[in-house]
């Protein structure tokens, strides 16, 4: 018993080491794939904020009419750039070149995004909120889960300026580290909180649909399989019986 238990244990314990791995504590972000609400507000968000650096090459502008529940009009007006047709990708006009000038490194396409980070979605919910500012920076803002970001604040519009406040910590080797304590706002968005925290979570819950568009077909699938298996069984069962009976 007590072997099975330590076994149990040393299983569970890289999970534990990951979870707390990266400083900051990521927000959990609680999107619903199934709100095509917030799934049209985050990809009227995506288009408008960061289709012009980051492309998301996956996605055709058509896929969003049957997904998102919207008509061709719709997508046409609100999502997509003259130059598009229906069946276009996501792209950018932005040149590989054009960006290692501006940036320094090319803004990754971000078709994948929620599925290459560990806790995707709550990876990002996390660092579009915070961005604080940092003079030290090329940009003037720096990011409490991508150190040193190469991006600017692209939001900061709507969620305005905020600074962290850090105090100073000395570890039992005497080492000084500087430990995170709060936010304080220092310019106003034109968002409340709230709704910042709102817009940012439907912006995460486009990006995750459009990493594995096909989620929720497959979660529905997986409930018909489910069904007709619990009704084989049944069948299995009586023919089961069937067979041996002349036999015991
Ligand atoms: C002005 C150009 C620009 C805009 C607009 C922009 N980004 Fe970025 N983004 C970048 C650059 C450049 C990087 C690479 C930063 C680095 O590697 O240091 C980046 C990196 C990222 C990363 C990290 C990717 C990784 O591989 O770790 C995410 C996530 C991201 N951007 C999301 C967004 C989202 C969501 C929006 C829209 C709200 C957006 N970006 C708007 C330029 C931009």
């Amino acid at each position: 018993m007590k072997k099975l238990i330590s076994l149990v244990v040393l299983a569970l314990m890289p999970m534990t080491l990951l979870a707390s791995s990266g400083g900051y504590p990521l927000d959990s972000a609680n999107i619903d794939l199934t709100d095509k609400a917030s799934l049209q507000r985050g990809a009227r968000t995506f288009v408008n904020y960061c289709l012009n650096c980051h492309a998301a090459s996956y996605v055709r502008y058509n896929k969003l009419v049957d997904d998102l529940g919207l008509s061709e009009a719709e997508v046409e007006q609100n999502l997509m750039f003259t130059s598009d047709k229906l069946g276009s990708q996501m792209k950018i006009a932005m040149t590989a070149e054009q960006a290692a000038g501006f940036f320094g490194t090319q803004p990754p396409d971000l078709s994948l995004i929620a599925r290459a980070k560990k806790n995707g979605p709550d990876w990002l919910y996390t660092y579009l909120r915070t961005f604080y500012i940092d003079d030290s920076r090329p940009f003037g803002v720096n990011n409490m889960v991508f150190k040193d970001v190469g991006m600017p604040h692209v939001l900061w519009e709507l969620q305005g300026t905020q600074k962290a406040v850090f105090k100073t910590e000395t570890d039992e080797h005497g080492h000084e580290h500087q430990v995170f304590e709060h936010f304080e706002q220092v310019t106003p968005g034109t968002l409340s909180n709230v709704e910042y925290d709102d817009t940012v979570r439907d912006l995460v819950n486009f990006l995750a649909y459009i990493g594995e568009p096909v989620k929720l077909e497959r979660q529905r699938l997986g409930i018909y399989v489910l069904i007709f298996l619990a009704f084989f069984l049944v069948i299995a069962y009586l023919m089961k019986k069937e067979f041996w009976k002349d036999i015991h």
